[in-house]
């Protein structure tokens, strides 16, 4: 008789095996793909710090979402970079605001084929780069924010949006955009709720993307979650699904796979994790080095996420991932 009884590389033996007993498989239908889209610009212009990103004219956007749609992709997220910013972020609601712009063309180039979301928060439109309205004295407003994010959740319903996902973290955020689509006569359309969205670092290329910085070197602490806290997201996400929420997101995902779980395990409806802008430029800084393969690392990334229990994947690798899947 020969040790150890109990063998689990009998079942890791051949491709065809390890395909039968896998635990979770990660899919195209799982990613959706960020994209940005400036305002007056007449070429797509590349994003330094996140290689293979480029900030779309709305013709390349159009284009762009044409061959994420062939390759499978169920999703985009919207990011739109207006021309001119201001205190108020005024860009983020007008009806021909670049985002709301760019949502009509997508509309009539996909049709149902492709979920448009928008992420719906003032930052990118904000000449102090704030995600909300900034008081007298500094800090940021939360309920006078949310009477702005009411405005664009319409602006963006009306553009033609699926989803709307608010990711500026003010408390009754969900509750106030809930409110404003039904007001405006648009209940179909879905929030995906940033729920647990962490303050970080690893949303620097980001921000190069966008062209945001916080003005005065500030940050976005009083506002986004400290990383050291996992109950907390907790607390956010049931108030978001009591809001109205009909997707919780957790950002970033790689340093809160343990949030993810803990989300997935308290909640009956969708997770999404957001794999962010740094996670992505880490990768890809490596990979130009030739000091790892970054398609199999970004597999790797992408299967830990849906394994803690992510249903959705916001990810900058999702058209390269989806090619290769
Ligand atoms: C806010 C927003 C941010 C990201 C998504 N929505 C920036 C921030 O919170 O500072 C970051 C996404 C990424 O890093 O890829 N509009």
């Amino acid at each position: 008789m020969s040790y150890p009884a109990r063998r689990p590389r009998r079942l890791r033996r051949t491709p065809a095996l390890r395909r039968l007993v896998a635990e979770s498989r990660l899919s195209v239908d799982d990613l959706v793909a960020p994209l940005f889209v400036r305002e007056g610009i007449d070429e797509p212009q590349p994003v330094p710090s996140l290689p293979g990103v480029v900030q779309h004219t709305r013709e390349s956007l159009r284009k762009e979402v044409a061959r994420l749609a062939d390759l499978g992709l169920p999703a985009v997220m919207l990011f739109g970079v207006p021309e001119a910013k201001d205190p108020e972020g005024t860009g983020a609601w007008d009806p021909e605001g670049v985002a709301q712009a760019a949502l009509r063309d997508l509309r009539h180039e996909v049709g149902d084929a492709v979920v448009l979301m928008a992420d719906l928060c003032l930052d990118e439109y904000t000449d102090h780069g704030h995600c909300g309205v900034v008081a007298g004295d500094g800090t940021v407003d939360n309920d006078a924010t949310l009477e702005r994010y009411a405005r664009v959740a319409r602006a963006q319903a009306e553009a033609g949006a699926d989803v709307v996902a608010p990711s500026g973290m003010m408390d009754g955020q969900v509750a106030a955009v809930r409110r404003a689509l039904d007001e405006a006569g648009r209940p179909e359309v879905a929030i995906l709720a940033y729920a647990a969205k962490y303050s970080s670092a690893l949303y620097g290329p980001f921000r190069d993307a966008v062209g945001v910085s916080i003005a005065g070197g500030g940050d976005r602490r009083s506002y986004q979650q400290d990383l050291r806290n996992r109950r907390e997201a907790l607390v956010e996400v049931a108030l978001d699904v009591e809001e109205g929420a009909d997707v919780v997101m957790v950002k970033p995902a790689l340093a809160c796979l343990d949030v993810i779980a803990a989300v997935r395990s308290s909640v009956d409806i969708p997770v999404a994790a957001y794999h962010v802008s740094g996670e992505y430029a880490m990768v890809k800084a490596a990979d130009e080095r030739g000091w790892i393969d970054g398609r199999a690392v970004a597999v790797e990334q992408l299967a830990a996420v849906k394994r803690a229990g992510a249903d959705v994947i916001v990810t900058y690798f999702a058209a390269e991932v989806a090619e290769s899947l």
